[in-house]
This record gives C-alpha cells, structure tokens and sequence, in this order.
C-alpha cells in the first residue's frame, strides 16, 4: 500500500513537472498586498510579452509591450518564451537617516519572469513586478549570458499605454535641463516641442514630442497616475514620447550626438520604472515607493554624524537680484570677508545654522557665455577680497557652517579632475556640504545632462563627498530617483524652475507654480527650490520682476516643498525686525511623521509635519489665483498635548499682485479636538507652528 502511494506521488510529480515543461504558462498576475491593484504579464504564442495594471478593478494600464534595440546586435522583445516564474512576498518597516517621516513600511507582492528567446542559445532577461498598495514597479534585468556580453543601447521602447485621453501635468522632455514651467493639457495636445529655446534657458534640447518625469495625470474618473524612474543607475534618464494615436508613452531615452543610449556589458539591470496609480491626490504625495525601490543606506550609520538637515542663508539672492555680482571685474562682488560676516553675524542671531557662498571663487568672469570652459575654475582659489580662512574662522565662532559652493559651469572633465582637491580643502576647513551647479552646455560636447555620461558623473560626485563627509545640493541635477536611500549625503536638488526665475526670467512662476510641483517633480524627491522672500516686488533691483506670491504662501513652502536643505532666501535685511520671520526661524527641517491633510493638482495643498525629535508641529497650507477657506482638523496633533499655534495668514485684502506683503499673525491654544479655519487669498498661503504648551 505504502509503495503504491509513492508511485501515485511519482506519477502525479512527473505530471507537474510535465506541465511546466510542455504546457507553456503564458500569464501570470500578481497583485498588491491589499488587493487593489492587479499586475497581469502576458505572453502571446511566440510573441512579445506586455503587461497591464487593474486598479480598483479598472484597468488603469492597457495592453504596453517593451523592447531593447541594440546597436550591431538583434532587438530583444520578440519571440520569448517563459522559462520561469516566481511571485514572492516582502514587509518590511526600515529607519531613514532624515527625511519626510522617520520609519517607511517597505510592503509589496513580486513577480519575476524569466524570459528565453525561443530560439538555440536564446538571449536571456528577468523582468520584476513588484506590486506596492499604491502602484507598479519593474525593471528589466539582463543576467551575464554568452551571447550578450557588451552592448550599446540605441533604445529602450518600453509602453505605458492609457486607458483615456487623461489630463497631464507635463514638461518636455529636455535632454539638458527641467526647468520649464508645467503645462496642463490633455494627453493628446502635448506640445514639448513648443518649449524650445527659451530665452532664459543657459541650455536646452528637445528633439522629441516627449516629457519627462515624473509626468502626473488625472484621469476623466478620478485616479490619478504619475510614471517615474527609481535606482537610475548607470544607464540614462527616461524621458517618454507620446503616441497620440494610440494614447501611450513610450520610453525615450536621453542619448548623446553619437547616437548611444546606454553603454553597458551583462550583468545589468535596468532603472525601475514606477507607476504611482491612486485614487486621491494627495496620495502621490504620501507615497514612499519611490525611496523602496532603491537599496539600503551604504554609508556606515555609526559614522555618519555629519549628515544634518539644515536650514540655511545665502551670498545669493543678491545676485540673482543684482544687486551683487558673482565675478569681481564688476566692481560690485558679493563674496567679500565683510558681505561673509554680515550674513554670519545674522545668521547666527538667528539661529539660522549655516551660511552658502557663492562667488567665492576666482572665475566667474567667465562662466557662461564662452564655448571653452575647461579650467576655468579650480575650487580652491578665492577672490582677493575674500579671504577664506577668516570667514571661515568667524563662522566657526558663531555657530554657522559654511555651505561650500562649487559651479562647474558644465565643465565636467575640470570638475572631475579637481573634485579629490576641491573635497580635501572642505575636509580641512571642517566644510561638510557642499552645492554643485551645472550651467551651460556639457563638455565634452555632444553629451547631454541626463544622459548616462552625467548620470555616471553626479553619482561619482556623492560617492566621492561621501568619502570626504560632504553632503551634496545638485543643481541642474540629473533629476531624483530615490537615490538619497542609498547614500544619505545626497541631500537635496534643484532640477525644476526654482525661486530664481522669478528675479530675472521673462515668464515668472504663476500663482500656482507650486500647487503642481507637490504632485510632480516633488514626487521623485527633495526640491531646493529656495523659498522664502519677503520683498515680493522687490523694486529697487528690477521692476519687471516679482515673486507671484503673497509673503504668506513663502511662509508655507517650508512645509509644503521638501527639502532636508531649506533656505531662508531673501536678504538680512529683509528679514530684520519682520515679526513673519519668526516661523522661518522655528520650522523644522527634518521630519517624524508628514501627513498630507489634502490637496488637488494645480488648486492646493496643505500638509502638516511633525519634527523629528522634539514634539512641535508645523503647517504649510497654499493655494493657486484662487483664494481659498479650509476647515482643517487639527486630529493629527499628538494625544493629551496642548500647543500654542502660531498663525501666520494673508489678510482680507492679501492678494499675490496687489497687496503680497500684507499678513497677520494670530495665536491661540489648541489640541486635537480644535478645528481650525484658514482663509488663503488670492496666490496666498497659511502657514502655522504648534509648539507644545509645556516646552
Ligand atoms: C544656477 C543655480 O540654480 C543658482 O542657484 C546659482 O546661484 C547659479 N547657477 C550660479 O551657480
Ligand atoms: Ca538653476
């Protein structure tokens, strides 16, 4: 009997192994751990593989196949079979150094694919779902194979196909730069190629009908979508090309003038392509996806005290204003010792606990505007009237660190170069951050800034602070991905149309600039985008100019715009005896617990955060043109404390254009159970400090 019992148990073994083997599986579906969305993977006989996403039952993302052309080598995406497949399970709550909230849960459902070419010696790729409550990763990944060793990428053709002609917050796919406006069109009337050559933009190239991401939409039924990359890993940026006809996006990847994509050799994977799929808008902005996607800090936690989110002030806007010039054949220098010891004696009165410089440097009379701009700076000589040691040892004295500035002006060979020299004399002035800038046109030329190139660049730049113990503020970055979760000092970055435009661009930031950035570019990560000015109109340096915002709505961006870096923008002197400036001086700059109370895509948004280590709360709260009145309850406040908030609010007549400056500040005592209502003017904004009673 027992014999018997073996042999069924052989026979039905052999019958499952049988199947796998001759009965192909050709879909496989996985879904998200709270069942909502449902990832399906589908193989045709002998044909190219595609997958789809439900959501809510909905099917959110149609039919999208992919495909890799190689440069001397066959496509790969037709003919494949499944030679295997797994789902497995992952839940895991891990600690950020700093960040939006102290402890992220890591939650998803996987399923990985093993793809052959049907075919003698079949080339060979994985490709991994991993399905997360709130949307779709995957990525691409090329095991080392005897017949795929290195290769050139020429394009990566992976679909996102819709299911309607959604409405989008876009801005074109620039292979150089992502300082464009958003624009607001249905999927259908993107125009990126409308956006060339602004006359503002010190580099830009767009040779597709394509955006970049993250790139949000809003669907006719209310789900919103937003595509993104994370783990952007020696490979290039993806922007996506629109098929109007077929209402996709096909990924676009940034090239150089050779005609390469991605230069690579197996094994390699690619950067995941994320797919945020929710049914209200603020929850792309709670979304931590992004940041799981990426891999576990490599920096030693035991030796990482240097890493300190900071608010900071600036030798900056003043230039941006002209009022002082970078470069000193002006005649009118703004890094001078005794301009350096203004700013630290303010700073430090204010506990304001770093200080950035910027024109430091012997070089910018040549910055911009010439095609040879190797050599031009070296990052370790100063100006003559600017004596580095002495404000170096005055800022010591006074509490305030020096935030390093080094602009490459896109002379990336130089930069590399002197990189080990420029960290070294930072490491030996007790300097532990440091802004990068990237102006102009790359050299070498023909390479682009989101290209692999500069990808493999900026990581090179982090890895090498890292060694240094520098924290890192990119401007004209290689856009966020998530990265900060691998390397901590990678602090924060520009990478969208920051504060500066408004001093000298033709087309300022509209009212509702930062009403979209939330639930775009904010999604793939820290924004420097430098808020905080108080003279709105400011007329003595240029009368064309403005910031398009009452001073209110400055006061919220330090809530409402993340950022471990955050600058209090305007000049000491327009800050001096404003009694607004207190919130600047109070809010946090790294955060415990952010809750995003609500918001809508190019209406408004209000967050409120909780400071890490200490028990005080902050509110930040904007809106568009529009003026606006929010019942908002305080629920979020922590059990049994009492706070006294501070208010800081537009005044019935505020109104961005006609009244900015206009505010008032109110305080009252409150705790969980009060409901507050906020009143925003037109372009204007709330923001409020809880302090616990007791502290
Ligand atoms: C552009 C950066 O965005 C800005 O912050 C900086 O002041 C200038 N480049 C000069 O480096
Ligand atoms: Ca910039």
């Amino acid at each position: 009997m027992k014999q018997f019992k073996i042999f069924i148990f052989c026979i039905l073994l052999i019958q499952l192994v049988g199947c796998q083997i001759f009965n192909q599986k050709t879909t496989s579906k996985v879904n998200s751990p709270n069942d909502k969305m449902e990832l399906v993977f589908s193989i045709p006989e002998k044909g190219s593989p595609f997958y789809l996403i439900n959501f809510n039952g909905k099917r959110v993302i149609d039919t999208s196949f992919f495909s890799f052309d190689f440069k001397d080598e066959k496509s790969f995406g037709r003919n494949l079979k499944i030679v295997n497949s797994s789902t497995s399970s992952f839940d895991e709550t891990w600690e950020t150094v700093w960040g939006e909230q102290r402890f992220i849960r890591n939650n998803y459902n996987e399923l990985k694919i093993e793809l052959q070419e049907d075919e003698e010696n079949g080339r060979k790729c994985f490709v991994v779902f991993r399905v997360f409550n709130d949307g779709v990763g995957f990525r691409f990944e090329f095991p080392e194979q005897e017949n795929l060793k290195d290769l050139i990428i020429t394009d990566e053709n992976t679909q996102f196909t819709l299911t309607g002609n959604h409405t989008c917050w876009w801005i074109p796919g620039d292979w150089d730069i992502t300082e464009h406006l958003y624009n607001t069109t249905r999927v259908s009337e993107i125009d990126a190629l409308s956006k060339r050559n602004h006359p503002n933009l010190a580099q830009t190239y767009i040779p597709e009908n394509a955006v970049n991401t993250p790139v949000t939409m809003k669907t006719d039924d209310g789900i919103y979508i937003s595509i993104l990359e994370a783990n952007l890993t020696n490979y290039s940026d993806m922007t996506l090309k629109i098929d109007k006809e077929n209402l996709l996006f096909q990924s676009e990847l940034v090239g150089n003038d050779t005609g390469i994509k991605v230069k690579t050799k197996t094994p390699f994977v690619t950067p995941w392509r994320l797919i945020l799929i929710v049914d209200e808008a603020k929850n792309l902005v709670a979304s931590r996806t992004i940041l799981n996607l990426n891999e576990p800090n490599k920096l030693d936690p035991g030796k990482s005290g240097w890493i300190k989110p900071t608010k900071y002030m600036g030798i900056w806007w003043e230039m941006h204003l002209g009022k002082s010039s970078w470069d000193m054949a002006s005649g009118k220098h703004g890094a001078t010792t005794e301009n350096a010891k203004r700013y630290i004696d303010f700073s430090s009165e204010n506990g304001i606990k770093a200080l950035l410089i910027e024109g430091w440097n012997t070089g910018w009379e040549r910055w911009i505007g010439f095609e040879d701009r190797e050599g031009v700076f070296d990052f370790v000589t100063p100006y003559a009237d600017y004596d580095l040691k002495e404000v170096i040892r005055y800022a010591k004295e006074k509490d305030v660190n020096i935030i390093m500035h080094h602009e490459t002006s896109s002379a990336v060979r130089t930069y590399d170069k002197q990189m080990d020299t420029a960290f070294a004399l930072c490491k030996s002035l007790g300097i532990h951050a440091v802004k990068t800038g990237y102006v102009g046109p790359i050299i070498p030329k023909g390479e682009y800034h989101h290209g692999q190139y500069m990808v493999n660049h900026y990581r090179k730049v982090i890895e090498k602070a890292a060694q240094y113990e520098i924290m890192i503020d990119v401007h004209e970055p290689i856009k966020p991905t998530g990265l900060r979760r691998t390397y901590p000092n990678l602090m924060s970055a520009e990478g969208l149309r920051g504060q500066e435009f408004n001093a000298w661009s033709v087309d300022m930031n509209p009212p509702k600039h930062l009403t979209i950035v939330p639930f775009t570019r904010m999604l793939a990560g820290p924004i420097d985008f430098t808020p905080g000015i108080f003279d709105i109109k400011f007329d003595a340096y240029k009368d064309k100019n403005q910031v398009n915002t009452t001073l209110a709505h400055q006061l919220a961006l330090y809530v409402v715009i993340y950022s471990p870096l955050q600058m209090a923008a305007d000049l000491p002197e327009n800050y001096k005896g404003d009694p607004a400036f207190q919130f600047i001086k109070d809010v946090g700059v790294d955060w415990d617990t952010s809750i995003v109370i609500d918001g809508e895509i190019e209406d408004y948004i209000t967050i409120a955060r909780k400071e890490r280590n200490t028990d005080k709360w902050f509110l930040g709260s904007i809106t568009d043109e529009n003026e606006r009145a929010f019942n908002i309850s305080l629920n979020f406040l922590d059990e049994g404390k009492k706070y006294v908030a501070t208010i800081y609010s537009d005044k019935e007549d505020s109104h961005w254009d006609k009244n900015p400056t206009a505010y008032k500040i109110e305080s009252l005592t409150v705790d969980k159970t009060t409901n507050l209502n906020l009143k925003l003017a037109q372009g204007g904004g709330t923001a409020i400090s809880f302090i616990p009673v007791s502290e």
